[in-house]
C-alpha cells in the first residue's frame, strides 16, 4: 500500500451541514487536506471554526455531507458502522482533553485493555503496556490508579492505551485542554516521542499556542475552511519517521527499538 501517493489522511473538499432546528450550520465548508506518514500535525483556529467536527470526520466518528476522506488509502466515506468501527479500532488511536481512564484499573491495566481485546492481538497485553508506559517516562506508575496519578501523567497513560493496538494514526482534540503549562509540556514531548519512536501519525487539535508551535505543520481553520497551511517540518525528519515505520511494517525493526538493541 505504500507508494508516492499514500497518505495517512486525506479528505477531498470534505463538508459538513448540520441542521439546528430551522437554521442549517456548515460547520465544514470543504476542506482538503493531505497528511503524510509521519507527520506532526496541529490544527488551530478560533472556537466554532469547524476544528472537531473535521477531526470527528477523519476519525469515522462522523460522516460527511459531502466530499471523501480516505485514512491509510482506504475511502471510509460510505463504510457503516460495523466496517467504520473496525477503521477506528485497527487504524486510529483517540486522545480527548478528559482522559476517561478507567478509575479501578491501574495504568498498566487501562493500557493492556484494548490489546486484550483487539481481534488480531500483535502483543502480550501486559509487557505491551508496560512497553509503551516505559517509553512514555512512566515506568514508575505502572500500578497506579487514574486517582493517584497528576493531569499529564493520567494523559499519558490516555496516549499510551490510544497507541496500544499500534494504529498509523493517532487523533487528538484538545489533549492538553484540560493541563497545566508544564503537564502540557510534558503530553506534546509525549507526543514527540511517539511520531519519533513508533513513527505514528499525529494530528491534534489544540488552543495552545505554545505546542502548536512545536508541531511540524500547522493548518489552521477560519469559518470551517482552511485559512494557512504553514508547513515547517524539516523533509530529514519525516524521511526518518518513515523510515522507521517502514522498517517496523517489515519487522526489520522492532517496535522497542534502536536504543534497546
Ligand atoms: N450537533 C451540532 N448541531 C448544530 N451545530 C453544531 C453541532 N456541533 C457543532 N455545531 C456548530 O458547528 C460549528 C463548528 O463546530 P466545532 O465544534 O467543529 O468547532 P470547534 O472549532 O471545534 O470549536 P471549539 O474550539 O469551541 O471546540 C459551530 O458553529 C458549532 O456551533
Ligand atoms: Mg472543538
Amino acid at each position: 500500500m505504500a507508494s508516492e501517493n499514500h497518505y495517512v489522511v486525506r479528505t477531498d473538499d470534505v463538508r459538513k451541514d448540520l441542521q439546528l432546528g430551522e437554521v442549517t450550520v456548515h460547520a465544514v465548508r470543504g476542506i482538503s487536506l493531505h497528511v503524510q506518514p509521519g507527520e506532526l500535525l496541529g490544527i488551530i483556529g478560533p472556537s466554532g471554526s469547524g476544528k472537531s467536527t473535521l477531526l470527528g470526520m477523519i476519525g469515522g466518528l462522523d460522516s460527511p455531507t459531502a466530499g471523501r476522506v480516505y485514512i491509510d488509502g482506504q475511502d471510509i466515506t460510505d463504510l457503516g458502522e460495523r466496517a467504520l468501527t473496525r477503521v477506528r479500532n485497527e487504524k486510529i488511536g483517540f486522545v480527548f482533553q478528559f482522559f476517561n481512564l478507567i478509575p479501578t484499573l491501574t495504568a498498566v491495566e487501562n493500557v493492556a485493555l484494548p490489546i486484550q481485546f483487539a481481534r488480531n492481538r500483535k502483543h502480550n497485553p501486559t509487557r505491551r503496556a508496560a512497553e509503551l508506559l516505559d517509553l512514555l517516562g512512566l515506568d514508575e506508575r505502572m500500578h497506579h490508579r487514574p486517582n493517584q496519578l497528576s493531569g499529564g501523567e493520567q494523559q499519558r497513560v490516555a496516549l499510551a492505551r490510544a497507541l496500544a493496538n499500534d494504529p498509523p494514526l493517532l487523533l487528538g482534540d484538545e489533549p492538553t485542554g484540560n493541563l497545566d503549562t508544564f503537564s502540557s509540556e510534558v503530553v506534546m514531548n509525549a507526543l514527540r516521542t511517539v511520531q519519533q519512536e513508533l513513527g505514528t501519525t499525529v494530528v491534534i487539535v489544540t488552543h495552545n499556542m505554545d505546542i502548536a508551535a512545536q508541531m511540524d505543520r500547522i493548518v489552521s481553520l477560519v469559518d470551517g475552511k482552511i485559512a494557512e497551511d504553514s508547513d515547517v517540518r524539516s523533509s530529514a525528519r519525516l524521511a526518518a519517521v518513515k523510515e522507521i515505520r517502514t522498517k517496523r511494517e517489515t519487522g526489520e525493526l522492532s517496535p522497542f527499538m534502536q536504543s534497546a538493541q
